[in-house]
C-alpha cells in the first residue's frame, strides 16, 4: 500500500463502521431520535476543533470520518423526511470533508499515461461490482485521444483527474460540441465521464473546475453527463441502481445524482428503459398485416449476406437515415465524413445478420434498419476492459451464445413512418430473438419524449427498470 493510502482506507473502514453502527441503532432503538445523533456530532465537532495537540494522525482521520459518517447518516434521514430544511452544508461538514481531504488537488490529464489512468479510474470504485459495465480501455481511449477521434475537428476538450493525498479520488471530462452549440444555438460546454468517491469535496472539485473552464472559453452553462456525440454513453443514473448496466450506459452510484443537485445542477432530460420479454411466437395478426404492406407498396426486408455488403452497400444510407432521423433528438449535433466512416469501422464490424435488420422500398432504396446486438455486459465485466489475454475470447462467446439482447438503433425514413415500416423490422429481429433463444431484450435508453420509439413496445412484457439523467446548471460570469 501507498504511505497515503492508508489513509484512505482508514478513512472508508471507519467511515463505514460508524454508519453501519448509526444505522442498526435507528433500526433496532425506537427511542434514537434524530436530535440524539445532532447532540453527538455537536460533541465530535468540539472535541475536533478543542484537541488538537497530542493527537496522532490516524485519530484525527478517525475523528473526520466519524464526523463525515454522522454528517452523511443525518442528511440522509433528514431527506427521509423529517422535514428540515434542504441540506446545507455546515460549517463542520466542510471542516470534516477537509479532515479527509487536507490534500485535494485537481490535476489536468497531460499525457498518455495519465490519460490511461484516467481510463481505469472507475475501477477504484466499481471493481467487482456487478452492475457496473467497464468500456475496453481502447475504445475509450481511441475516443479521448485527439489524434484518434475526428469529433477533435470540431469540438474542444480536456480532462482532470481529482487526487488526495496522492491517490486518485474522481475524474471528469470537460468538452464543447461547437457544431451542437451552433445547432440548438447554445453556449454550453459539456461534462462527461465523471466519476467520485463518495465524497462532496471531490465532486465540487471536479465539477467546479470544468464550471471554470467553460467560463474561462467564454460559455454560459454546463450540461451533462454527455460524451463528444450520441455514440458515447451518456446520462447519469437516478434509477435503477441495482440493475446491470449495457456497453452503451454508465453505471454510478446513488449519491452522484444527489452530490449534482447539492452543487446546484437541475434536471435538464431523462432518458428512460425497458427491459422486454421476447415473446415466443410472432402474433399471425401482425404478420398478416405485413405481408399486405409487402404486396401493396413492395416494401420488404432485405437479408443482407455478410459485412462487406453491409459496410460496402448500405452503411453510407444507414448513417444518412440516422442523422436525418435522429436530428431532432437531445444533444444531437451533425457528424462529419470522418466522423461517419470512423463509426462505421468501429461498429458495423461487429453486426451481425440475424440481429441487424433492413428495410427496402420496391426500388431496393433503404427506408429503415433496427440494430441490436447480444448483450456483452457480462463478457465486459470478465475482460475488465482488456482484449487480451482472455477478454476477447469472453466476447466472442458472448456474441455467439446471446441470453439477452441489446438495442442500439432504429430508424425508419421519415416519409415511411407511421406506415408499417417498423413491423418489418421488429417482427423479423423478434424472430431471430426466438430462434437464437433470447429470452431478454434491454431497450437501452429513449428519451423520455421520444414517444415515438416507446410506442415500439406497447404490445410486450415489460419493464421500466432505469431512467439516467442529463443536469444542467447555468454560470455566473
Ligand atoms: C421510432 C420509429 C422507428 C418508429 O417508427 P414509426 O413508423 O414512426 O412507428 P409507428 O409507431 O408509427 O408504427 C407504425 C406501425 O407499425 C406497427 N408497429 C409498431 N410497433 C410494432 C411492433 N413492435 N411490432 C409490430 N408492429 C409494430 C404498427 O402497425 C404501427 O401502427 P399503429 O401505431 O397504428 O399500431 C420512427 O419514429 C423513427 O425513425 N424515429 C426517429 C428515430 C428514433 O427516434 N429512434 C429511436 C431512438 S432511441
Amino acid at each position: 500500500m501507498s504511505t497515503n493510502g492508508w489513509r484512505e482506507q482508514k478513512h472508508q473502514e471507519v467511515f463505514e463502521s460508524v454508519l453501519r453502527g448509526l444505522e442498526r441503532r435507528r433500526a433496532l432503538d425506537p427511542g434514537f431520535e434524530l436530535s440524539d445523533a445532532r447532540n453527538t456530532l455537536k460533541h465530535l465537532y468540539i472535541q475536533e476543533g478543542n484537541d488538537q495537540e497530542g493527537r496522532g494522525e490516524p485519530a484525527a482521520i478517525a475523528l473526520a470520518s466519524t464526523i463525515a459518517a454522522y454528517e452523511h447518516f443525518i442528511a440522509e434521514w433528514k431527506d427521509a423526511g423529517q422535514g428540515d430544511s434542504p441540506r446545507e452544508p455546515s460549517p463542520a461538514a466542510k471542516t470534516a470533508d477537509r479532515g479527509v481531504a487536507m490534500s485535494l488537488e485537481i490535476r489536468r490529464v497531460a499525457n498518455l499515461h495519465e490519460l490511461k489512468a484516467f481510463v481505469r479510474f472507475p475501477y477504484r470504485i466499481y471493481s467487482g461490482d456487478p452492475c457496473w459495465v467497464p468500456t475496453l480501455d481502447l475504445d475509450d481511449l481511441n475516443t479521448l485521444r485527439r489524434d484518434k477521434n475526428p469529433a477533435f475537428e470540431t469540438c474542444e476538450a480536456e480532462y482532470w483527474m481529482a487526487y488526495r493525498d496522492g491517490s486518485p479520488v474522481g475524474r471528469i471530462a470537460g468538452m464543447i460540441n461547437h457544431p451542437a452549440n451552433a445547432k440548438w444555438g447554445t453556449k454550453l460546454a459539456r461534462f462527461g465521464w465523471i466519476d467520485f468517491v463518495e465524497d462532496f469535496a471531490v465532486a465540487e472539485a471536479l465539477l467546479k473546475t470544468v464550471e471554470d473552464w467553460a467560463r474561462s472559453k467564454g460559455l454560459e452553462g454546463l450540461h451533462g453527463p454527455l460524451g463528444f456525440t450520441d455514440f458515447d454513453r451518456e446520462g447519469m443514473l437516478v434509477e435503477g441502481f441495482d440493475e446491470v448496466a449495457t456497453l452503451a450506459t454508465n453505471y454510478n452510484r446513488p449519491y452522484y445524482p444527489q452530490y449534482l443537485e447539492r452543487l446546484g445542477y437541475a434536471k435538464d432530460i431523462d432518458w428512460i428503459e425497458y427491459q422486454i420479454h421476447t415473446p415466443s411466437v410472432i402474433p399471425e395478426k401482425v404478420l398478416r398485416v405485413q405481408e399486405l404492406i409487402a404486396k401493396r407498396s413492395g416494401i420488404h426486408l432485405h437479408e443482407w449476406k455478410n459485412k462487406k455488403e453491409l459496410i460496402g452497400k448500405w452503411a453510407k444510407d444507414l448513417f444518412a437515415i440516422l442523422e436525418e432521423t435522429y436530428a431532432h433528438l437531445y444533444g444531437t449535433a451533425p457528424l462529419s465524413q470522418k466522423q461517419v466512416q470512423a463509426y462505421i469501422k468501429t461498429y458495423l464490424g461487429f453486426v451481425d445478420p440475424r440481429f441487424t435488420k433492413i428495410v427496402v422500398d420496391k426500388e431496393g432504396k433503404l427506408i429503415g434498419f433496427g440494430i441490436t446486438m447480444p448483450s456483452l455486459s457480462r463478457a465486459l465485466q470478465r475482460a475488465r476492459g482488456r482484449l487480451l489475454p482472455l477478454g476477447w475470447l469472453h466476447l466472442m462467446l458472448a456474441l455467439r451464445r446471446p441470453t439477452v439482447m441489446d438495442m442500439y438503433l432504429i430508424a425508419v425514413k421519415p416519409e415511411y413512418q407511421s406506415r408499417g415500416v417498423v413491423a418489418f423490422l421488429m417482427t423479423s429481429l423478434n424472430q431471430s430473438a426466438i430462434d437464437a433463444g433470447v429470452k431478454i431484450a434491454e431497450s437501452n435508453p429513449e428519451l423520455e419524449t421520444n414517444v415515438e420509439v416507446q410506442g415500439l413496445w406497447k404490445g410486450y412484457e415489460k419493464r421500466q427498470h432505469k431512467r439516467r439523467r442529463i443536469y444542467t446548471k447555468k454560470l455566473l460570469p
